[in-house]
């Protein structure tokens, strides 16, 4: 009989939902992050791999609405490739949720394409609470709190995480709601992470509360 895989079950303070309408469990106190998985057909992720493998890397960054009105102006970016309006009809849809959750009003919305990490050190962020998700490519990593040598975080070329720390990642399609230093009570628990190593082409949606 071969060995089991080796398996790292997430730590307490994360939870993977079923669906994304689990991700309102980012209310709860003992979580700093939620996911759950864009349920995608397989015409929209190869629409959205193909985008990511051939328009020009770009930054899109926007001020929005609930309705999501403005991420339009993201698509000349992608040079009226097909995935611009999977990516669009997908992201309205988030925008919705994020500031249904939020009730807010104006969200910051960013899209990358990029080809090397963004924020390739473990940190944190000093937001309230932050969308992420990727689109095509390997995804956001995060350490379990356990594993943090906070006192490190922000000093430069130190090493964060303890010896041996398993590095948590999620799957690409996979939207996470971490919790920030500025979400109430949290400061000294926001989710410690990281852009994953590499130069592989990755398509990232970031939303913030403004
Ligand atoms: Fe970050």
């Amino acid at each position: 009989m071969s060995p089991a895989p080796f398996i790292t079950s997430w730590p307490a303070h994360a939870a993977r939902g079923e669906s994304l309408d689990e991700l309102v469990r980012i209310y709860a106190p003992e979580l700093t992050l939620v996911t759950a998985a864009l349920d995608l057909s397989a015409s929209d992720r190869q629409a959205l791999a193909a985008l990511a493998a051939s328009a020009p890397l770009f930054e899109f960054a926007k001020e929005t609405s609930p309705e999501g009105e403005t991420l339009e102006f993201a698509l000349p970016w992608m040079e009226a490739h097909a995935g611009g309006s999977v990516w669009l009809r997908h992201a309205q849809t988030l925008v919705a949720l994020f500031s249904d959750l939020f009730e807010a009003e104006r969200i910051g919305a960013r899209l990358t394409l990029s080809n090397k990490p963004m924020c390739p050190r473990f940190h944190v962020d000093n937001v309230v609470c932050r969308l992420v998700v990727t689109f095509s490519g390997a995804a956001s990593e995060f350490l379990a709190d356990d594993d943090v040598r906070r006192t490190l975080l922000g000093a430069k070329e130190s090493v964060v995480e303890r010896g041996g720390a398993p590095v948590h990642r999620l799957e690409p399609l996979e939207v996470g709601l971490f919790k920030g230093e500025a979400w109430p009570n949290n400061v000294g628990r926001g989710v410690v992470h990281r852009s994953p190593p590499g130069d592989e082409r990755r398509l990232v949606m970031t939303l913030d509360l403004l």
